[in-house]
């Protein structure tokens, strides 16, 4: 690949949360054409999570990006790519963000998307909230990149009847089956979204684009065999029609009508969402992506080999890796 741009500097908003984790440890892997700060807000900078940050030498910008514009201008003032990795509470808020970093002379502004493909209009809250934010980026023409990374292997994993897996899973059982468990769907090691998203901010091919990036495309019931054959443990799966997932959404939605800022109502919505623009709708492929407009970054990276779901399993079940979200469970 040909690089046209220098060093960057560039500002990272949710170092501390699990997608900016990533996202740091691959933007850091490659000093030689980043230096990277990271936006913390006032209420997070006493954090021992934002000490940490502080205490690798990662540069601090304190910035309240629901304040005054004119403050966030400066903040942002010098910086040539800003990364959001907000929650799916904050998307909203990005849109002043975006304003401020037109005002400022960003070069590259990659708005939070990294989830699944599923296109516009009612199908997925989380993603028409993106949208939002993405076409309030294009009226401002702030040249942006947005990049999405399938479902993570990290939350795709069946759990096992002996409890191996426990540690690490979200949820205290997680043998759903959905629609039957055949849809296709593009999946990421969570690890390895840093990595393609520092190939894809310094590729000028990138501008302007949105691109997807994957390791694999399973189905669930793919996903099944593979933790049945390595672990060597049966699942007894339980199965959800399609039309219990619409049921769920329906419920969803009324939840959001009457708490629009609630984290369990957005959370239950979007959950529900992921469920039927996967596994029912079939949305989360690389042909609706590239109908969608996007490019495949393994087409862009053929050299970058992401890690295979196969080779998160065995990790997972050698008892290696490290809670994410703390000790939240769902
Ligand atoms: N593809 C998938 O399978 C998948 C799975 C999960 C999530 N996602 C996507 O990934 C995105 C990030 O989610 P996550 O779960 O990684 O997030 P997370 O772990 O909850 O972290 C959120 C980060 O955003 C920061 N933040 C929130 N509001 C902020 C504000 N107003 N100003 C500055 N910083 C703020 C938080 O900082 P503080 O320390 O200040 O709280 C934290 O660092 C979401 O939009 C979601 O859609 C995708």
């Amino acid at each position: 690949m040909t690089t046209t741009l220098g060093k960057q500097r560039v500002l990272l908003l949710g170092a501390t949360g699990e997608t900016g984790k990533s996202i740091l440890q691959g933007l850091l892997e490659d000093r030689e054409s980043f230096d990277v700060e990271a936006l913390v807000r006032p209420s997070s900078v006493d954090k021992p999570k934002v000490k940490a940050l502080a205490d690798r030498g990662i540069k601090l910008r304190i910035g309240d990006i629901q304040g005054p514009t004119d403050a966030l201008v400066k903040t942002l003032t010098g910086i040539d790519v800003v990364i959001s990795a907000i929650d799916i509470m904050g998307v909203l808020a990005q849109i002043d963000l975006a304003t401020a970093a037109q005002k400022a002379g960003v070069k590259r502004f990659v708005p939070c998307s990294f989830m699944t493909i599923a296109p516009p209009g009612g199908v997925m809250s989380l993603r028409d909230q993106k949208n939002e934010v993405e076409q309030h980026i294009r009226k401002l023409y702030l040249p942006y990149t947005s990049i999405d990374v399938g479902y993570w292997h990290q939350i795709s994993f069946p759990t096992i009847p002996s409890g191996r897996v426990n540690y690490f899973s979200m949820f205290e059982t997680n043998v759903q089956i959905f629609n039957g468990g055949t849809m296709p769907t593009m999946m990421s090691d969570l690890r390895d979204v840093g990595p393609f998203v520092a190939r894809i901010i310094k590729d000028p091919r990138t501008l302007n684009k949105s691109v997807f990036a994957w390791s694999d495309i399973l189905s669930q019931n793919e996903i099944f065999e593979i933790m049945e054959s390595i672990s060597g443990e049966k699942i007894q799966p339980t199965y959800t029609s399609a039309e219990e997932i619409t049921a769920t959404r329906e419920q969803g939605a009324a939840g959001l009508a009457a708490d629009p800022k609630g984290y369990i109502a957005t959370a239950v919505k979007s959950q529900a969402d992921y469920k039927y623009s996967m596994y029912v709708r079939g949305d989360n492929t690389p042909e609706h992506g590239k109908y969608l407009g996007y490019l495949d970054a393994r087409e862009l990276y053929p050299d970058f080999k992401p890690r295979g779901f196969k080779e998160f399993v065995k990790e997972l079940l050698d008892g290696k890796l490290e809670k994410m979200y703390g000790d939240l469970r769902l």
